[in-house]
């Protein structure tokens, strides 16, 4: 089968791809091993910068988002037992929406599919060939037959776990790995606070994020060996209580109904592409989840992207396909930054001394004290403009 651009992964970098692409007039197929049951129902991040519900919106898909999606002007950083704000509003004009991944992703299928969109869940053995050449194939399973496409690009959008990466040769891989985990509840009860609060305790740290007014998402910092078996209800409670509560907070406990432990790293592949393969998202580059990125990351490259692609149909110019590392790696390392600060602001390294104890403490302070500071903080959380 000939198609214009074939797309490994239907996760939001695939997805939006080839919501992007159609809206352009271009036609792709998107593969993936897993189900739709287990696309739709896999819990991840969910705060969604302006730009991203912006691009939603303008594209058609952003129904849902604007009705159902909690829309924040702020967080609150805790230290030293009292809550500092982060007045987005006030000091951006702009906002955040809590809205989780896998719902961003039922609204993309449902509108791909409602288009005619080609998308095949739960294929095996994909294996992408010729890259280099002029002639792509893909090859996979589908319901015990064997299939090949024949694409004109191919997009890379197949998560953290990656297999089209490693068909860019001379690639350099920029790692960094954390000495710690975030350990992430969802329970069954009303929210704690009205905003995000990111908790710094000498226990470590603690997110209190929600999902809506039944269900609440929380996350404590934990060792990255910790399994789900070693963190009972009473621990996980009272640990939260512990990190977070004091002055203007207290958690309020309710029935947890999941629990896991999602891993820490930073990750960044350069370049993004090699002959007709391009790279996005979590394919490309990883965040720690503490700057709420990943997914914004994800959407950001593609419309890079499906400009780019659009460029090359319409008139057979390469230019900007040529240049989509070049044109997507400073954001990828501004929101690296990001994450990074974030992360090493309010978490406990494993051996910190007293001096780097108070030299964090002092950090916060200088942060939230001055409007420079939580302007800097705040014009990155929000997002730059696409
Ligand atoms: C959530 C996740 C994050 O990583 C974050 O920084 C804020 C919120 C969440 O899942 O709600």
């Amino acid at each position: 089968m000939r198609i214009q651009v074939g797309i490994v992964g239907a996760g939001p970098a695939g997805l939006m791809l080839s919501h992007l692409l159609h809206q352009r007039g271009i036609e792709s197929v998107v593969l993936d091993t897993r189900t739709r049951a287990e696309i739709e129902g896999t819990i991840r991040a969910g705060v969604l910068e302006q730009n991203s519900v912006d691009l939603m919106v303008e594209t058609g898909v952003g129904d849902r988002v604007k009705q159902q999606g909690m829309v924040h002007h702020g967080i609150e950083l805790r230290f030293g037992g009292r809550g500092h704000r982060i007045d987005f509003a006030d000091l951006t004009g702009r906002g955040v929406t809590i809205y989780p991944q896998h719902e961003v992703l039922k609204d993309l299928i449902a509108r791909r599919l409602a288009d005619g969109g080609d998308i095949r869940f739960g294929v095996s053995d994909v294996e992408v060939e010729g890259i280099d050449g002029d002639a792509p194939m893909i090859r996979f399973t589908e319901d015990g037959t064997e299939r090949v496409l024949h694409p004109d690009l191919v997009a890379g959008c197949d998560g953290s776990r990656t297999r089209t990466r490693g068909l860019i040769p001379a690639r350099q891989d920029h790692f960094r790995q954390y000495p710690f985990a975030w350990f992430g509840i969802l329970a069954e009860a009303p929210p704690s606070s009205d905003e995000l609060i990111y908790a710094r305790h000498e226990n470590g740290f603690a997110l209190i994020s929600t999902r809506s007014p039944t269900v609440q998402r929380m996350y404590l910092q934990v060792d990255p060996d910790d399994t789900v078996e070693q963190w009972s209800d009473d621990r996980i409670w009272s640990e939260l209580h512990a990190r977070v509560d004091g002055e203007g907070a207290r958690i309020v406990d309710g029935p947890i109904f999941s629990k896991s432990v999602l891993q820490f790293r930073s990750f960044v592949c350069e370049p993004m592409q090699h002959g007709r393969l391009f790279l996005a998202g979590d394919a490309a580059h990883t965040v720690p989840p503490t700057g709420a990125k990943g997914m914004n990351l994800a959407l950001a490259d593609v419309h890079v992207l499906s400009r780019a692609m659009d460029r090359y149909f319409a008139a057979r110019d390469r230019t900007a396909l040529d240049a989509y590392t070049a044109t997507a790696l400073p954001r990828v390392w501004r929101a690296q930054h990001f994450s990074w600060w974030m992360t090493s602001m309010l978490h406990r390294m494993p051996e910190a001394s007293g001096f780097d104890l108070n030299r964090q403490l002092a950090e916060l302070d200088a942060v939230t004290r001055s409007r420079a500071g939580r302007t800097l903080l705040a014009e990155n959380y929000v997002g730059m403009p696409l």
